[in-house]
């Protein structure tokens, strides 16, 4: 389990903190091992009814700790597991997931929200997907879902550009269910967690299954993941993850095209 992930469990919701504010939320493999293991848990837990995702302080998630993606970009570390292995258990979760999101949603941040069944945003919430900025290309089959909810322009300069979508306009095209007061954003996310609950659940899970293309959306990510990781290592996805630690901008031109 990891320190910096919360895991609480009350009147059927299963709620999963991430408690690294300090670093924005940025996950490691440890957080990601213990989202993952929190989703497992819900699964079979017949306690449980529903999963929901917070972040505590300004952000729910600077997405993937880009240190870690630094050592895996240089072989120090696995690029199997963490990352990985929560993306495919999110994409299996057949209970329902809640999210309530402040501040800024970076990759994994916004692409797990693709995967949930109800989004609260605050309004100071931005959704943000810069993986062509790293030199990576999306996740979480978030090239398949993301043009499928907002169309093509709007997810294309989200990926390509780096595009910021903020609260409102994630509202209206459809990425959440409501923008709310920061203040009123968890009980917001809880009090609809809570409905939930006392809802029939063999129908929920099925309605769920219903919504989603399953066989799709894993063959997506599974593309997705072996690009992802070739493109880890590129000379280009280096110089991102450097002029992250450096606190400059990256220089891609030196690259050829
Ligand atoms: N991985 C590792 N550390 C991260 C991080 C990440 N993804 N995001 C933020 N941090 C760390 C910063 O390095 C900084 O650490 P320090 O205080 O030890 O220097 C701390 O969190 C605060 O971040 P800072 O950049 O100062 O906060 P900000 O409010 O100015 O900006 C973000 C917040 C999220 C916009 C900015 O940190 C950012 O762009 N992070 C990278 C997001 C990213 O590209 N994620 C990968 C997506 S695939």
């Amino acid at each position: 389990m990891s320190e910096h992930v919360k895991t609480e469990v009350a009147d059927g919701v299963m709620t999963v903190t991430l408690q690294r504010p300090e670093k924005k939320n940025a996950l490691t493999t440890a957080m990601y091992d213990a989202m993952s293991n929190a989703l497992e848990r819900a699964e079979t837990d017949g306690s449980i009814r529903v999963v929901l995702f917070q972040g505590d302080g300004d952000s729910f998630t600077a997405g993937n700790d880009l240190a870690d993606f630094a050592s895996q970009a240089n072989g120090a570390n696995s690029v199997e597991g963490g990352a990985h292995h929560f993306i495919d258990t999110i994409g299996k979760a057949r209970k329902p997931l809640v999210a309530a999101v402040q501040g800024n949603a970076v990759g994994v941040g916004t692409t797990m929200l693709l995967h949930c069944d109800l989004v609260y945003l605050a309004e100071n919430a931005r959704l943000i997907t810069p993986f062509v900025n790293l030199a990576l290309v999306p996740e979480a089959a978030s090239s398949f879902l993301l043009p499928l909810r907002i169309g093509h322009a709007r997810a294309y300069a989200m990926f390509a550009l780096g595009e910021p979508m903020e609260a409102a306009a994630a509202l209206a095209c459809g990425l959440a269910n409501a923008v709310v007061p920061q203040t009123e954003l968890r009980k917001k996310a809880h009090d609809a967690a809570i409905a939930l609950t006392k809802r029939p659940a063999g129908s929920l899970s099925l309605t769920k299954q219903l919504m989603r293309d399953h066989e799709r959306i894993a063959a997506r990510m599974a593309e997705e993941g072996s690009l992802f990781k070739e493109r880890l290592k590129t000379p280009e996805a280096r110089e991102a993850f450097a002029a992250f630690a450096e606190r400059r901008p990256p220089d891609f031109t030196k690259f050829q095209a």
